[in-house]
């Protein structure tokens, strides 16, 4: 069954324990600029937190904000997380995943960090989240790979709805074929040089 998540459920707490121990200080060592503030890794550690996730899987490790927030709201009961991503773009982030990888191991996290095309990984459900912040053209691709790998209550979060047009294209027409009725906007990058109402996540709960 699916049901919508409405904005507001999401609105970011600003302190926590996890969060605080955990995502602040690699924000403060790496530049969370490059995918937005610290706005972006509350909602993720939010929904992880909202679903009691204990395995998710994220399409787009990039600079790893994702990652670390995930681990974070992991990090009282314990989990699993899979990063995808073929690494195309080049990004030098090797300090970035071993400082990952570090606090998964501290935080009684296991992590698999798979170095593919998403469409390529055989996913290993249930998944309590999929987070998908990858090729915006390949958002759909990953959505139908994704989608029925999330269990019952768990949360599938497709980032930038609204910057980027293909993403946007994407999302609609999920909500065509899956027949999802509505769907939950967070703002992803809320400093004055990247507000924008339009930039959002999408949550859809299944
Ligand atoms: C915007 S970044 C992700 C940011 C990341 N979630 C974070 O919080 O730091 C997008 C990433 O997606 C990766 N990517 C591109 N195409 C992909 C694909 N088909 N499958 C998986 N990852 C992909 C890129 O290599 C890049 O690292």
């Amino acid at each position: 069954m699916l049901t919508s998540v409405s904005s507001d459920t999401h609105t970011s707490q600003l302190s926590s324990g996890a969060f605080d121990e955990i995502v602040l200080p690699y924000a403060e060592e790496f530049d969370l600029s490059t995918v937005g503030n610290l706005t972006y890794c509350q909602n993720l550690y939010d929904f992880a937190k909202e679903c009691k996730a204990i395995n998710i899987i994220e399409c787009g490790f990039g600079w790893g904000f994702s990652a670390i927030s995930f681990i974070a709201a992991m990090s009282e009961r314990g989990g699993k997380l899979t990063s995808i991503d073929p690494m195309c773009f080049g990004i030098k982030n090797d300090k970035n995943m071993a400082w990952v990888q570090k606090e998964a191991k501290n935080n009684n996290i296991e992590y698999e960090f798979v170095k593919s095309f998403s469409r390529f990984y055989r996913p290993k459900p249930p998944y309590c989240l999929a987070y998908i912040d990858s090729d915006p053209y390949e958002v759909a691709v990953d959505f139908f790979h994704l989608v029925h790998t999330v269990r019952e209550g768990g949360l599938i979060v497709i980032d930038g709805y609204g910057r980027q047009p293909p993403i946007k294209q994407a999302i609609d027409q999920v909500i065509t074929y899956e027949a999802f009725t509505r769907f939950g906007y967070e703002p992803h990058r809320c400093t004055q040089k990247w507000y924008s109402k339009e930039i959002a996540h999408a949550v859809f709960q299944v």
